[in-house]
């Protein structure tokens, strides 16, 4: 298939995109790429590609950007229930670590997905699942993390690979059984960190490699943070699971400055997540590392909290910045990375070039995808985006509605 005449075919050619060079699109005007077997053959200007390939069926994009699909390297999209009414207790003063200490929060989502049946799990996460596909996401990791009982993580993560397995989205899983302290542990977080270590993480390790015998490993993330993992639990959670062979994940740096950037660094994680409150010199360890910042500004947009991650101090310092929703019931309901990238562009000030390459090429290295996904090249996964509009800056200038007009996953066409 030759999809052609694209107003504007945007590569993002060249690899993840460190500090100030963030935002490179590779624009192709009057853009053509090649797909065949699921994969990018050729990318090129239309009038070349359509000389060079006269027999091929055409899609024509004419007049559209035609884009990578979006990366979403940070969501915890299978859960039961929802949080509207702590919605409104947020809007009435209390804050989100208080209703996480009264046994709210991420807790009660826990109870909703422990009881819920693994029936109507799979039924409401593939329904998200698919209006993220809508919205343009092609490849997203998705974390447990509301089970935080073996049995029930690993079920999590066996509904994981069920709907990775039936597509069109293609999921990496994160195991989180690090995200609170289960209910069973209240007030002992030391003891449930040692379950964590001694007993998940093992169990995990047995169980992968029969369970998802060609997937990669999974990542496993800590939630270090006041009232959930200190530094220390994060510390022990690293480092047995590193010594098993995981690549590692943490949420650092959201609500306190507990220190979860330097460590992510100290044992070469693949990501360090949120990094609202992290300080100057933690951020010149961070952007001097290959692990890569992931923002999340659907978190402090869906808190109403003032600050965001400081994304240009980063770039500054030569980070590797990817951008994604979070999408989760509790802080950022959102399946939209196109409205995580109108929130990228107002108050991290990104420019609409910038937030595109932090979605696509650096997202995909964010879940060490890169070689696979986040660009159009020879030899990549065909999963592309036509928009229904003639120029990329209209990503993050509107908001609100989906400017995706034709999802194509592994060269399968999946008009909106
Ligand atoms: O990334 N902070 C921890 N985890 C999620 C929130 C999960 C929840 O509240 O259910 C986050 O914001
Ligand atoms: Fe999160």
């Amino acid at each position: 298939m030759l999809i052609h005449s694209a107003s504007q075919l945007l590569t993002l050619a060249g690899g993840p995109q460190r500090g100030p060079d963030l935002g490179r699109l590779e624009i192709i005007p009057d853009g053509a790429a090649l797909i065949r077997d699921e994969k990018i053959l050729v990318v090129g200007p239309s009038r070349e590609l359509l000389a060079a390939y006269p027999d091929e069926p055409l899609l024509d994009a004419g007049g559209k950007v035609v884009m990578p699909g979006f990366v979403d390297p940070h969501t915890h999209a299978i859960f039961a229930g929802d949080r509207s009414a702590e919605f409104e207790q947020r809007l009435q003063g209390k804050t989100y670590l208080e209703i996480l200490a009264e046994g709210g929060g991420i807790l009660s989502t826990v109870r909703a997905t422990r009881t819920a049946s693994l029936e109507k799990i799979v039924n409401e996460t593939r329904s998200r699942l698919w209006s993220m596909f809508s919205y343009g996401t092609t490849t997203a990791e998705v974390k447990t993390g509301y089970g935080l009982r073996t049995a029930t993580e690993l079920r999590m993560l066996q509904a994981l690979l069920a709907l990775d397995k039936e597509g069109p989205l293609e999921i990496a899983p994160t195991f989180m059984g690090a995200h609170a302290i289960a209910p069973e542990y209240r007030g002992r977080p030391q003891e449930y960190t040692d379950f964590v270590c001694s007993t998940m993480l093992p169990v995990l390790r047995q169980w992968w490699p029969h369970n998802a015998p060609y997937h990669e490993m999974p990542f496993v993330d800590v939630f270090c943070e006041t009232g959930a993992f200190s530094l220390d639990q994060s510390r022990s959670i690293f480092s047995a699971a590193k010594d098993m062979g995981f690549p590692l994940k943490i949420h650092a740096d959201e609500f306190d400055n507990l220190g979860g950037a330097r460590l992510a660094v100290e044992f070469g994680a693949v990501s360090a997540d949120h990094l609202v409150k992290t300080s100057p010199g933690d951020i010149s360890i961070l952007a001097n590392s290959d692990t890569v910042a992931v923002a999340l500004p659907c978190t402090p947009f869906g808190l109403a909290e003032a600050h965001y991650t400081p994304a240009q101090a980063i770039l500054q310092a030569g980070g590797l910045l990817a951008i994604a929703t979070d999408l989760n019931p509790g802080t950022a309901w959102c399946e939209s990375m196109q409205f995580a990238l109108a929130l990228a562009c107002r108050y991290m000030r990104l420019t609409p070039a910038q937030a595109i390459a932090a979605a696509t090429i650096n997202s995909a290295a964010a879940i060490q995808r890169a070689d696979r996904v986040g660009s159009l090249e020879p030899g990549k996964q065909a999963d592309l985006l036509i928009l229904s509009v003639p120029d990329y800056r209209h990503l993050g200038y509107r908001f609100g509605i989906n400017l995706v007009q034709t999802v194509i996953k592994r060269g399968r066409i999946y008009p909106n």
